[in-house]
């Protein structure tokens, strides 16, 4: 009979008299109440860990440079042109899509931004977007503000502002992603059901296909600045008087309503596959070249290969870069090259 002592750790004691099943059977209720008291913590810290077995199977490191059958991924910091530049090559891009970290948030992943510094530090960003854009291109920013002390934090506001104001971007128009889903809420206020998504551009004049999103119906009309039914926003009577209408494509509204994403990657934020879809389609033709300075887990580099277009993307954290990789590879059977 062994004599060896074992230590019984806090989580994994073992009773006297305890069989080895019935030690199981009790760790394993242990650990599904633990998942159940704290949900959150439990899949952040699942994907950081699956972020970081990538990260060692890719051998991923601040710096590289990946080739992605036609696209490119480079970890780095996006705040910094020189990383942008390098990851575009001397090409343009013709939109720029993305959501950013957002202040405060996910520190344990990537610090969290500082709401008071974070239109210092978006300088940075836009900055180096503009430099790789289109005159004719566009900027796309999905971001939303957290609560802090009961209220909205006021930072995407001064962002807002900031960007027109100061760095001279047009803004071109503001628009809701809607998330159907479960209700709920706080104290003061109901649950989250939308996110914005900003549109900035150099130049009025930009590509724009929105016809490419529409859908068939049988009351369309000419879209055109000459037809008062173009717009005629609600006016019922307008419509119902007006004999222009057709069977065709009608273009959506801004408000565009996208299910969350249901795929369990390394990633704790990432948006849903449709979003990128809808700007890419609207806003470039096939071929174009697509940036998302913040890739997360890659679905704008996803939404690109699937609309025939490039996408060059930057991110900081090698960690995501390997799920960048692995999803890439799964998704389409082609095998990520390390290329600098
Ligand atoms: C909100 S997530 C993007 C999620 C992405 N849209 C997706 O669907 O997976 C923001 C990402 O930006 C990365 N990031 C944070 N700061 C960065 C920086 N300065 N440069 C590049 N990437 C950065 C984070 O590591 C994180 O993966």
């Amino acid at each position: 009979m062994s004599t060896q002592k074992i230590t019984p750790t806090r989580k994994d004691k073992i009773k006297r008299g305890e069989s080895r099943p019935d030690r199981m059977k009790r760790n394993q209720e242990v650990g599904d109440k633990y998942q159940r008291d704290h949900p959150e913590y439990c899949r952040n810290r699942m994907r950081k860990l699956r972020a970081e077995e990538l990260r060692k199977e890719w051998g991923t490191e601040v710096g590289q440079m990946w080739q992605c059958g036609e696209h490119r991924v480079i970890c780095g910091d996006c705040t910094d042109p020189a990383v942008v530049q390098r990851v575009m090559g001397g090409e343009k891009a013709t939109i720029a899509f993305t959501s950013p970290p957002y202040a405060e948030q996910r520190k344990a992943h990537y610090g969290g931004i500082n709401a008071d510094k974070y239109v210092e530090w978006w300088d940075g960003v836009q900055s180096s977007v503009r430099s790789i854009l289109y005159d004719q291109g566009c900027f796309f920013v999905n971001i939303k503000e957290h609560c802090d002390n009961g209220e909205r934090h006021l930072y995407v506001s001064d962002l807002l502002t900031t960007m027109k104001r100061k760095w001279n971007w047009l803004f071109v128009d503001e628009l809701i992603w809607f998330k159907p889903g479960i209700p709920g809420g706080w104290d003061n206020r109901f649950r989250d059901r939308f996110e914005r998504i900003f549109h900035f551009s150099i130049s009025k004049k930009i590509k724009f296909n929105p016809l490419s999103v529409g859908t068939e119906s049988d009351k369309t009309f000419t879209y055109s600045s000459k037809n008062k039914l173009a717009n005629a926003g609600d006016n019922v009577q307008l419509f119902e008087a007006a004999n222009g209408e057709k069977k065709g494509t009608a273009r959506p509204g801004n408000v565009i309503e996208i299910g969350a994403n249901q795929e369990k990657l390394g990633q704790a934020v990432m948006f849903p596959l449709g979003l990128p879809t809808f700007f890419i389609k609207a806003y470039s033709d096939q071929s174009d070249i697509i940036l998302d300075p913040f890739l997360g887990s890659g679905t704008t580099m996803i939404a690109c290969e699937n609309l025939g277009r490039k996408c060059r993307g930057c991110e900081i954290d090698p960690g995501y870069i390997g799920v960048i990789l692995q999803r890439y590879k799964d998704t389409f059977k082609v095998e990520p090259v390390l290329i600098e």
